[in-house]
């Protein structure tokens, strides 16, 4: 059933080609056609991810180099029951554990097959790939006894919706190093309907948890599944290092599915986001770095982070945010070549009085909104907060941020950079920019307390706030009012 460690040991002796043969002929081992397969299709994916790695401007490379594992299990050997029906938590527990033993020597990797594996939440470990074969779900138990609580996360101070404890996530991880969460696009399914259910209802005493939630780790790669109706945000990296997440689907409906952000770098530095599709019931991705004096005093933020190459739609909230928790900080971040479409904002920026930190060495490159309503956003009164004990001459600081390359059709409002005296919005940039909008009427270019500037043409025709510069960047006239306010909400 489990590999014995002199097994592991010859294995680790062999070379490739006499190793395949040899396990096949072993019927119990489990090495099978779908580990080849794996290897293939993992290689090719490490040549690319080496290749895209080149053209990075900020992002210091990560090494996105899977560690092929020498000992591969299968769920069933656990004694797991595919139908939907039968709870696998102690399957999912007993194969983590094996896996937990072998770190010493490249750790293992699970095996889910095709089938429906319910399961309770369960912890992940050091040097372990998930794999989910092609037709595998993981599916997560409605029933929230079965859902641990953890204690709050220490830069929110609270759970976000309740004090005190939290719901753990389905799929769990902390302090881990070196964790692969891949396959076939197998789905992991949060089965959130209840969920989203009990919290409109407010029958639910503490926060819900997310679907996968990897903390305090470093070295995590996430490609080629499916994330689905999770009961709270999607995917919740927290205060991690060197992820990176790929060809992952992530789907919710884009209402009624209150909170099912898409993922959540949080606190997290050295993260690709690349070739998703995402449509969910909150933001597709929003970049948090903790809430108010909690994200303050824990002050580690979410830095040198590239998103791109996505398809998001985002029906209640933007398709990417920064915030609103950002207390923490929240720089270097470049998001590219993403369409937003049917969505109520593309890009926003949220934050308040009260948040701290800042917003900084941003830029936004080949963006295109298509049937949004509001295109990009930078928002200062999003008053949430945790307790009573914020500071409310916290004021973040929003600073160079550019736009460039903004292109789309069917956007009613294509800019709303809303600052205000306290909390002002230094050197915005805005450079080819052409949006196509629905509503022809003065004013929807809106700022208010923005410093900044326009290069080239850009339409809509710009707010009064901003310098331009021509093509060539020479100063064609600087503005006499950037504190100026032409913000209309009820566009
Ligand atoms: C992150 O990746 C870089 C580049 O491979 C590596 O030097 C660094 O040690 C990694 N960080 C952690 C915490 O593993
Ligand atoms: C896992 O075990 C099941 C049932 O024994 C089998 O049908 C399946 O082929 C195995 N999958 C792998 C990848 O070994
Ligand atoms: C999973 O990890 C959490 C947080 O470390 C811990 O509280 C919980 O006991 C772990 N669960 C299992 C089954 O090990
Ligand atoms: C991703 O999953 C699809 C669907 O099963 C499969 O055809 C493809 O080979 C996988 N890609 C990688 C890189 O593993
Ligand atoms: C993965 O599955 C999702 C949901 O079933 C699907 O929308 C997506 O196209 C699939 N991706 C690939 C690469 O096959
Ligand atoms: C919430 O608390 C109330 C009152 O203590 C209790 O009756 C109810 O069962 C709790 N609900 C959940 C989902 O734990
Ligand atoms: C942001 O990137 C710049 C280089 O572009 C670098 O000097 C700076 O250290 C980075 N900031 C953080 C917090 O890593
Ligand atoms: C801009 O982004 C779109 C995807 O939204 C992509 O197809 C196109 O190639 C990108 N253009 C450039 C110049 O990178
Ligand atoms: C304004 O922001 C841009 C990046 O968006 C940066 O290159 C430039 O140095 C900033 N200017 C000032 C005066 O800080
Ligand atoms: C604009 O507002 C800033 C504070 O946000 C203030 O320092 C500055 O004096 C104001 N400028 C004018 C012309 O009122």
């Amino acid at each position: 059933m489990v590999e014995t460690s002199g097994r592991i040991d010859q294995q680790h002796r062999s070379e490739l080609k006499r190793l395949i043969p040899s396990l096949l002929s072993n019927h119990k081992t489990l090495f099978t056609m779908l580990w080849i397969a794996a290897f293939g299709s993992v290689f090719i994916w490490q040549r690319n991810a080496i290749n895209g790695m080149l053209t990075f401007r900020i992002l210091p490379p990560i090494r996105s180099m899977p560690n092929l594992r020498p000992v591969v299990f299968n769920l069933t050997d656990f004694g797991a029951v595919g139908d939907g029906v039968t709870l696998n938590t102690e399957a999912f527990e007993r194969a983590v554990l094996e896996i937990g033993k072998m770190g010493k020597k490249g750790g293992g990797q699970l095996n889910v097959p095709p089938g429906k594996w319910l399961t309770a939440p369960f912890n992940l470990t050091s040097h372990m790939t998930l794999f989910l074969a092609e037709g595998a779900v993981i599916l997560g138990v409605q029933d929230e006894k079965l859902w641990p609580l953890l204690p709050p996360l220490p830069s929110y101070g609270y759970g976000r919706e309740h004090p005190g404890p939290r719901y753990g996530s389905l799929i769990h991880g902390q302090n881990l190093k070196d964790i692969i969460i891949t396959g076939h696009n197998g789905t992991i399914d949060g089965q959130g309907q209840s969920w989203w259910i009990k919290y409109k209802q407010k029958l639910l005493n503490n926060t819900r948890g997310p679907l996968v939630q990897i903390m305090w780790s470093s070295n995590i790669i996430i490609t080629n599944v499916t994330l689905q109706n999770s009961p709270f945000w999607t995917l919740h990296p927290y205060d991690c290092k060197n992820i990176t997440i790929r060809d992952v689907t992530i789907l919710a409906p884009i209402f009624q599915a209150p909170n099912t952000d898409g993922i959540d770098p949080d606190s997290c530095d050295n993260m690709l986001i690349e070739n998703c599709y995402i449509s969910v019931g909150d933001d597709g991705i929003a970049i948090k770095s903790g809430w108010d004096q909690y994200g303050i005093a824990y002050g580690r933020p979410s830095t040198n982070i590239i998103i791109r190459n996505l398809v998001i739609r985002s029906m209640v909230s933007a398709g990417v945010s920064i915030g609103s928790e950002m207390s923490g900080g929240v720089s270097n971040v470049t998001v590219e070549n993403v369409l937003v479409w049917d969505s109520r904002r593309a890009v926003r920026i949220k934050t308040a009085a009260g948040r701290g930190g800042y917003v900084r060495n941003i830029i936004y490159r080949n963006l295109t909104f298509e049937n949004v309503r509001v295109g990009i956003v930078i928002k200062t009164d999003y008053n949430e907060h945790p307790d009573e004990g914020f500071d409310p001459k916290a004021f973040p600081v929003i600073e160079d941020i550019s736009y460039i390359g903004i292109h789309g059709h069917g956007v009613r409002v294509p800019v709303r950079i809303h600052g205000s005296e306290d909390i002002p919005i230094r050197n915005v940039t805005f450079r080819d920019i052409s949006i196509g909008i629905t509503y022809k009427k003065k004013h929807i270019f809106q700022c208010a307390f923005v410093h900044g500037q326009v290069i080239g043409t850009v339409f809509p025709a710009p707010c009064e706030n901003l310098d331009r510069y021509d093509e060539q960047e020479r100063l064609v006239s600087r503005s006499s009012t950037q504190n100026n306010s032409d913000i209309d909400y009820d566009i």
